[in-house]
């Protein structure tokens, strides 16, 4: 009997499902520091706790919710939009809300490719926009990120055959894993771009509320017209420390939004009423911790910095996001070998770079 579908052995691999079991296997020795993924390691403020508590008290709150999240949610989704980036967004047909933006992000993918098309994802890049397109039958060609080009893509090299077959254009920025960041001219290019190539960008702001050195990351949307062609995603995981809370949205031109919503509805139900009414707190309150909360990143950053720069490894200061992006300063090792024996030499778990790169085709096959 055939019991597994085909597709499945593309997601057979996931480093952090297999991490997780791995480090499960080492309960019993030394604390493991766990460096390897971006989940925030302090709390949201009690503000957002006690919304949380008060909401979840209520016997009213622990049924179905809207699909599509409810209206005052997405309403304070266009308050942050408005207030961060001076962008309208209408609620009702420019915002639905994910239970984690991996979740939208993957969905995407199955919204919008059709088997057979290419879908251009960043080498190096976070895994999900090509699995996601992989699983939809698409093919996720990589678009390299330089290090003398500031980890952006160039776009004008991309071939013309390869833009042909082209409906997406994923871009993440501040970035993971190289923490690199984007001008409002770089996407006034890339907006350009889409259009010319009538293509869709998506652009993944899940680190935009995570700057440093007074340096504001714009958003895609702030380019007029940007609507037109472009999607964006955006998570409270990182920006308020609410990883485990899974609340996300995407915004952007309505009728992706739309059929992302139709996928979405089909695969997963509302958000625990509790987790709605404190996002909505988180949102719409006082917003002045979250620059204390950078202010701690940027003190880590700079220790991390000066112990790197002590030990001659070569890095590129962040400017945004949670990530040290770093060259292997020796060689004969492979970044899986150095970050196993750091595993279990200094039970220090760290991500090789190989898991950003792999599963992408270098091109068109
Ligand atoms: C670039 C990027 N996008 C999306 C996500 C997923 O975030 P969420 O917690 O909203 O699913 C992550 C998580 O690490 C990420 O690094």
């Amino acid at each position: 009997m055939k019991t597994i579908a085909t597709r499945t052995t593309l997601l057979a691999d996931h480093f952090y499902a297999s991490l997780d079991a791995r480090l499960q296997g080492m309960n019993d020795g030394p604390p493991v520091i766990r460096l390897d993924v971006g989940s925030p390691d302090l709390p949201p403020p009690t503000s957002i706790l006690q919304a949380l508590n008060d909401s979840a008290a209520n016997p009213n709150h622990h049924g179905y919710q809207p699909i599509k999240g409810e209206l005052a949610l997405r309403q304070a989704w266009a308050g942050l939009y408005k207030r961060l980036h001076d962008v309208t967004l209408n609620p009702d047909t420019e915002i639905v809300t994910l239970l984690g933006s991996k979740e939208g992000i993957f969905h995407l993918s199955l919204a919008v490719l059709e088997a057979g098309d290419v879908a251009l994802v960043p080498d190096p890049a976070y895994m999900t926009y090509a699995r996601g397109a992989q699983f939809a039958g698409a093919q996720p060609v990589a678009l390299p990120l330089r290090c003398e080009n500031g980890y952006l893509p160039e776009l004008d090299s991309i071939p013309a055959e390869l833009l042909d077959h082209t409906r997406l254009l994923w871009l993440n920025y501040p970035n993971n894993p190289t923490s690199a960041v984007a001008s409002l001219d770089f996407y006034q290019h890339a907006v350009d771009f889409a259009r010319k190539n009538s293509l869709l960008v998506i652009a993944d702001s899940a680190y935009t509320q995570i700057t440093f050195d007074s340096f504001r990351a714009p958003s895609i949307l702030e380019i007029p017209g940007a609507q037109e062609v472009a999607i964006e995603f955006n998570t409270l995981s990182k920006s308020h420390n609410m990883a485990g809370w899974r609340m996300a949205v995407a915004v952007g031109n309505p009728q992706v939004i739309k059929s992302l919503g139709a996928v979405q509805a089909n695969a997963s139900s509302g958000a625990f009423k509790p987790v709605v009414d404190a996002a909505i707190t988180a949102l719409n309150g006082d917003q002045a911790w979250l620059a204390e909360r950078n202010a701690t990143y940027a003190a880590r950053r700079d220790l991390l910095a000066k112990r790197f720069t002590a030990l001659g490894w070569e890095f590129d200061l962040p400017r945004g996001a949670l990530y040290f992006w770093l060259r292997l300063p020796f060689g004969g090792i492979t970044s899986v070998d150095f970050t196993n024996r750091l595993l279990e030499t200094a039970h220090v778990s760290l991500t090789p770079g190989t898991v950003f790169t792999r599963s992408t085709s270098a091109s068109r096959r």
